[in-house]
């Protein structure tokens, strides 16, 4: 365009009040006939951790806290009255606490107790709700009873049901129980109704309606927004907590299967990572445990990828490098990896074959990857991590090993890491960054020099941080900007997950975080619809510029790639303009013959890069989509200020 008609367009913009276009018109050219390197179908995935209240509270539906009462001060998030003991010869080895209830002495007064649930219980009308409890008699009549109610905060009863204890036995006992109104804030009030003495343990309350309908299931809400971003990989279970602040506090998946009952308690170290965020009563009941977490890779069309602990507790937290497993040591770790491999495929006849095909699931997970470590670094972390190499390799070739490279996405501890990985040959490295809006912009090119003879790029936790730490819209077109450069070099990236996933509004420890929620509601981050845009439209080949002319990755504001889906038979261009100016870009694509074709164009933008959406405004920045025509073989696109476009061709 030549200068005097660009100042005329402008001039024209002003005066119309429309927005500005800036002069140059940008053009990229593909080739639909060569396709590029293949894109893996876990290219955009999802990195789940419990923090933030990201499982017990969040996720995982239970609504009661401190059920089994194994929290260190066992009554915490109970309110007792009248006779309550606990008392700790249960019958859940692991779990062996409960409470003993007995007549107050005067039929005017009460025994029982509250819960006051996860920031209290989120109650909706008409629905129905599954208590349940192990009990027994204990002071040898036939019979003693309970009375459960929902209360809201100022006492009123909103629901209540009854049951009969009549077995000196612990048994288990269940009622629904429907709540009259909406109650965000409700608490249960369990009475005791009879006159002698009666055991209580493993005090649960679930929504019926959970996801899928599981028991012991997930909130369904929350699943779904999962489901919705079409993940290709889930990785699970974290992050720090994976480590544990010490070795006995590290993620021991072994003890997340089996009965809910019996899964034993572990502190969470988001309690108390942050003095000035810090929830004394956060703890991983483990309810939601690797069984949970491979049945949702399943549900939500996702590649399992667990991550265990390679034998070093959090290196943040251990700064004179002692919680440690010395590497003869390390069997019982190694072990657990292999165990790991069989719970999730091996056959029925094998010891965690059999617990899994136990807990309802006989066909194998399918399991393919596999992470030793988390955010490792430094020379403890390889010296570790080749016996797993090895143990892993010599019976399960067929699994894909992911190494660490540390917390930073550059420096020396990066550099060292990565050469280790390379001279190891793990199969991929996983990378992590939470970084500004520029640096996410200056590096869209980061992957267009690696060395592509080493091992695969995992991008396993990235989030853009603005100065505010919110979920902005700047945040999130920085990143969809960046992850332009994850497409283009698809050959080398083969996976990415965004963290944190999960934030409930009163008891967060992190954020941004991609869905945000309280008891009642969720609200998907304007980051959630950017990993969703890139979710649902993979492509299975890149598509690079013709005569590898330079990709947009920067100039004058522009991020592109683009993609051929084969099997939809399908263009997938995906472009960012974060100039405050709009964008003219002309697409031309090679070996297509001209013809009228459908298409769409999906937006998303907002004027405030400061935006960001609420439990009240969950709507303020959403995509939007619109069908357009494609004729010929170019397409020429005018791209809004701050935008972030797809267009999708069918061919
Ligand atoms: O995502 C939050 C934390 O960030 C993860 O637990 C850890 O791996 C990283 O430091």
């Amino acid at each position: 365009m030549k200068k005097s008609r660009s100042i005329a367009v402008v001039a024209l913009s002003l005066l119309m009040g429309t927005q500005l276009i800036s002069a140059q018109t940008h053009n990229i050219a593909v080739d639909v006939k060569k396709p590029g390197a293949p894109i893996q179908k876990t290219m955009y995935g999802i990195f789940f951790e419990d923090i933030n209240f990201g499982a017990d509270g969040g996720l995982y539906a239970e609504m009661v806290k401190n059920r089994s009462f194994e929290f260190p001060q066992n009554l915490l998030g109970w309110t007792t009255f009248g006779k309550v003991e606990v008392k700790n010869d249960g019958l859940f080895s692991n779990n062996p606490h409960y409470v003993r209830l007995s007549y107050p002495g005067h039929d005017e007064k009460r025994t029982g107790l509250d819960n006051e649930g996860f920031f209290g219980f989120g109650l909706k009308k008409d629905a129905d709700y599954r208590f349940s409890v192990w009990a027994r008699t204990a002071a040898g009549n036939a019979t003693e009873s309970i009375r459960i109610e929902f209360i809201d905060p100022s006492s009123a009863i909103l629901a209540t049901q009854n049951i009969i204890i009549d077995s000196k036995e612990w048994k288990k006992y269940q009622v629904i129980i429907k709540s009259a109104t909406q109650e965000p804030k409700g608490r249960l009030r369990i009475f005791m109704s009879s006159k002698g003495s009666l055991d209580l343990e493993h005090v649960s309350v679930f929504p019926v309606d959970t996801w899928k309908g599981h028991e012991n299931g997930l909130r369904k809400d929350l699943a779904q927004a999962l489901y919705d971003l079409k993940p290709g990989v889930f990785r699970f279970p974290g992050g720090c907590i994976v480590e544990g602040t010490d070795l006995e506090t590290r993620y021991q998946w072994k003890n997340s299967v089996g009965p809910v009952e019996n899964r034993k308690l572990n502190e969470n170290r988001w309690e108390y990572t942050f003095p000035h965020r810090f929830f004394p009563d956060y703890y991983q009941s483990y309810g939601m445990g690797f069984y949970e977490f491979f049945l949702l890779s399943e549900e939500i069309g996702a590649e399992p990828l667990p991550v265990i602990s390679c034998g070093l507790a959090c290196q943040f937290q251990n700064h004179d490098h002692k919680a440690h497993v010395e590497v003869c040591d390390l069997e019982t770790y190694v072990q657990d990896a292999l165990d790991l491999i069989e719970f999730a495929n091996g056959d029925v006849n094998t010891k965690w074959g059999k617990l899994r095909a136990d807990m309802g699931h006989p066909a194998s997970f399918q399991l393919k990857l596999i992470a030793v470590g988390n955010e490792q670094w430094g020379s403890l972390y390889p010296e570790r991590l080749e016996p797993f190499l090895k143990a892993i390799r010599a019976k399960h070739p067929e699994i894909k090993v992911i190494g660490s490279s540390g917390p930073s996405p550059d420096g020396k501890d990066f550099e060292y890491g990565w050469n280790e990985m390379k001279r190891l040959k793990a199969d991929l490295v996983d990378e992590h960054y939470y970084k500004d809006p520029a640096w996410f912009l200056a590096n869209a090119k980061r992957y267009d020099n690696y060395d592509r003879k080493g091992p695969k790029v995992f991008a396993g936790e990235y989030a853009c941080h603005p100065n505010n730490r919110k979920n902005n819209f700047e945040s999130a077109l920085s990143e969809a900007a960046f992850m332009t450069g994850f497409e283009r070099n698809a050959d080398i990236v083969q996976m990415c997950t965004y963290a944190p996933l999960f934030a409930h509004v009163d008891g967060w420890q992190w954020r941004p975080d991609l869905i945000w929620f309280d008891n009642m509601r969720s609200v998907r981050s304007a980051n959630y619809y950017v990993q969703q845009l890139y979710g649902h439209n993979v492509g299975t080949n890149v598509l690079t510029t013709v005569e590898n002319k330079a990709p947009l990755a920067g100039q004058d504001g522009l991020y592109a790639s683009s993609a051929l889906d084969k099997t939809k038979n399908e263009i997938i261009l995906k472009i960012a303009n974060t100039s405050d100016v709009a964008k003219t870009v002309n697409y031309s694509f090679k070996g297509l013959k001209a013809a009228e074709r459908n298409a769409t164009h999906t937006i998303l933008k907002s004027v405030d890069q400061d935006m960001e959406n609420t439990l009240d405004q969950p709507n303020a920045i959403v995509p939007v989509t619109q069908q357009i025509k494609v004729t010929g073989s170019s397409l020429e696109v005018e791209l809004a200020p701050k935008s972030f476009n797809l267009y999708v061709i069918k061919l």
